[in-house]
């Protein structure tokens, strides 16, 4: 691929500005600094530094990013920051097919929800682990304001009727770690789904986190706020839990 496509499309800007990188001798791999536009280079295990960042190629993007509290899941986030401001800049401007560049969320977390988020530029990706109809059972650890009763393990296990849904709905694993630590796993994802749960057996939510999404876990060493690539063990353990569409 020549250089100026490979850095169009790891997000470093429009061609003019990837050639004006490329012209300025901040591009480089190997050790050796790349100075044509045009040259021909092999992408396959290609790591580029770029103004002294190692940045390795990715064909499409795959990240999980440890979320903290106090930020919203959104392009236009109305009142505290955007998660996608965690996100190096690359990322968020590497071209898409799509309308809007730069690497998605699958599915949202709420503000003040931490842990697991996954984010990736590839649309039929982020369709298969965000569906319902695939069921990726994500895993929550989830704080309480009142003790949990083993009534309330069970309505949680067997469907509870939200505010404006009359289908019940059903946590696919239900465990009481301590009187007010549940850990629930839900394979759908309705709007504030484990907050309306919780309301529905007449507690509280005093703290989520996401620990877990199909058979992938939370990455211990990241501290709220970072982010990294996911490698190719950890996209099978998640797309293990969601089969290709028919
Ligand atoms: N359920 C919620 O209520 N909030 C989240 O952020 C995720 C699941």
């Amino acid at each position: 691929m020549k250089l100026q496509q490979i850095l169009f499309s790891q997000g470093f800007g429009t061609r003019r500005q990837c050639d004006a990188l490329i012209d300025s001798g901040a591009v480089s791999a190997a050790g050796q600094v790349l100075r044509s536009a045009s040259a021909d280079i092999a992408t396959d295990g290609l790591v580029l530094t770029i103004g002294g960042e190692h940045w390795p190629f990715h064909e499409r993007a795959y990240v999980m990013l440890h979320k903290p509290a106090g930020y919203e899941c959104s392009h236009e986030p109305k009142h505290w920051p955007s998660v996608y401001e965690l996100l190096p800049l690359p990322l968020r401007q590497r071209p898409t097919k799509s309308a809007v560049n730069g690497v998605q969320a699958v599915g949202r977390l709420d503000q003040d929800t931490t842990g697991l988020l996954i984010l990736s530029d590839d649309g039929q990706f982020i369709h298969r682990m965000a569906s319902p109809k695939h069921h990726v059972p994500k895993v929550y650890e989830v704080t309480t304001k009142h003790a949990v009763t083993e009534a309330d393990v069970d309505a949680l296990l067997h469907g509870v009727v939200l505010n404006d849904d009359p289908v019940p709905v059903a946590a696919a694993a239900c465990e009481r770690v301590t009187p007010t630590h549940l850990r629930l796993t839900l394979t759908e994802g309705k709007y504030h789904q484990v907050k309306r749960m919780i309301a529905a057996v007449g507690n509280r939510v005093e703290a989520l986190h996401r620990a877990q999404m199909g058979g992938l876990v939370l990455d211990p060493v990241l501290m709220p706020g970072q982010w990294r690539w996911l490698t190719a063990d950890d996209l099978a353990k998640l797309r293990r839990e969601a089969p290709p569409d028919k």
